[in-house]
């Protein structure tokens, strides 16, 4: 029986075809799939997701001097530029990751010399799962090994500076999450971040579950426009409760019985918008708690709550999310589903009975294409190793 080469093999295939020399070092930096804390971590609240088992992958060596020549796999395009001169390209956008990466590295003052290589990702792009933030870690990693700085900064340090180069050099508003599961999430386990403390705990995830991704296949094309209109709203009700709540700094302050008692002062979509993130906060503890204790239908029934509070409430949800999460709920074996990352399309993703993962897969399969006319994808992972380095020889 002949086996197909793996992807380790076609990518060191592929670096020495481009390259004409082998690499000598490899980044790898995951995607990732959130559990449950969905739209809190920009009002300092807690998050709870998974590093998947698919990820970017940068393969390099160190140059001697400050030039970075890179050739991106799935673009079919090379960049190359000057560690001295990071400007935005047009042209290659997924350069932009690597030079704004490079340049919040630089800005934390580590002094960085050039690599060349190949960049390859198995990670759907434009789908939620943050393909972007693992291109920015395993770049960060890339750069930080091939100027003998990998313990130059703690993970969380390194996830602050990704989220920074996609903040201020990319230009994408997003909060904390996605850069610091990348970095330090764990085979076997969920992260529960602190994102106003960056404190962070691992959380074993069940030997009994599974989760299943749903990708909608369908357009995210309001997601950026309103995600900063959520945020925005986030920060009027941050203003407004601060009149009576003077101790607040941001949503993460609040309990829901402080936003009922107050409910009055705040216009009812601004009211809306808090109470999701408020009782987000408190599902994430909770998850915690029925996950300590084994009770996988007490977490199902916080994914539910969680998904049905992002389409009440925060209005991220979309008729392709919908129909997702209902498909994936009537599968005998799924314990609760949810959209996943900051909705308006992208994926689902559902907590499921190990040995049940075929049953959601071919009810996404009936239901979700019969609904929505979409032929959808569907993931099957577990929870994998944060962004590391591997030599190659
Ligand atoms: C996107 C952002 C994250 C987070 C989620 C919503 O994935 O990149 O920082 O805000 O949306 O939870």
């Amino acid at each position: 029986m002949s086996s197909a080469p793996n992807r380790d093999q076609i990518l060191y295939d592929e670096f020495v075809s481009r390259l004409q020399t082998r690499p000598s070092l490899m980044a790898v930096a995951p995607g990732r799939v959130n559990l449950i804390g969905e739209h809190t971590d920009y009002n300092d609240g807690f998050v709870l997701p998974v590093a998947l088992d698919r990820d970017v992958r940068v393969l390099f060596n160190p140059r001697q001097n400050r030039r970075v020549r890179l050739y991106a796999v799935e673009f079919d395009a090379w960049a190359e530029f000057d560690l001295d001169d990071l400007t935005f390209s047009e042209e290659h956008f997924w350069s932009n990751y690597v030079k704004g990466m490079a340049w919040s590295l630089a800005e934390r003052g580590l002094r960085l010399i050039g690599i060349e290589g190949i960049i390859s990702g198995n990670v759907p792009r434009g789908s939620g799962l943050s393909s972007s933030a693992a291109l920015e870690v395993a770049c960060a990693k890339a750069f930080m090994a091939a100027a003998n700085q990998l313990d130059a900064l703690p993970g969380e340090q390194i996830a602050k500076a990704a989220q920074r180069a996609e903040n201020a050099f990319v230009g994408v508003n997003c909060g904390i999450m996605d850069q610091f599961i990348s970095t330090l999430g764990a085979e076997g386990h969920a992260l529960l971040i602190d994102c106003r403390s960056l404190e962070y705990q691992l959380v074993p995830f069940p030997t009994g579950a599974a989760l299943v991704i749903g990708n909608t296949k369908a357009s995210r094309s309001l997601a950026n426009s309103a995600y900063n209109e959520r945020r925005a709203q986030c920060e009027e009700g941050v203003r407004i409760l601060q009149s009576v709540l003077p101790g607040i700094s941001a949503l993460r302050d609040v309990s829901s019985a402080q936003l009922e008692v107050h409910k009055d002062l705040l216009p009812s979509i601004i009211y809306r918008r808090c109470r999701h993130v408020v009782t987000e906060n408190e599902r994430v503890q909770s998850t915690v708690d029925a996950l300590s204790r084994g009770d996988l239908a007490e977490v199902g029934r916080l994914m539910a709550a969680s998904h049905a509070s992002l389409r009440n409430d925060y209005e991220v949800s979309s008729d392709a999310l919908d129909a997702m999460v209902s498909a994936m709920s009537s599968a005998e074996g799924c314990f609760g589903a949810r959209l996943t990352g900051a909705g308006f399309g992208g994926c689902a993703v559902a907590l499921v009975k190990r040995g049940q993962e075929g049953a959601v897969r071919d009810a996404i399969f009936e239901q979700y294409a019969k609904a929505m006319n979409i032929w959808p994808e569907v993931y099957i992972s577990t929870p994998s190793a944060g962004a590391h380095i591997l030599a190659l020889d």
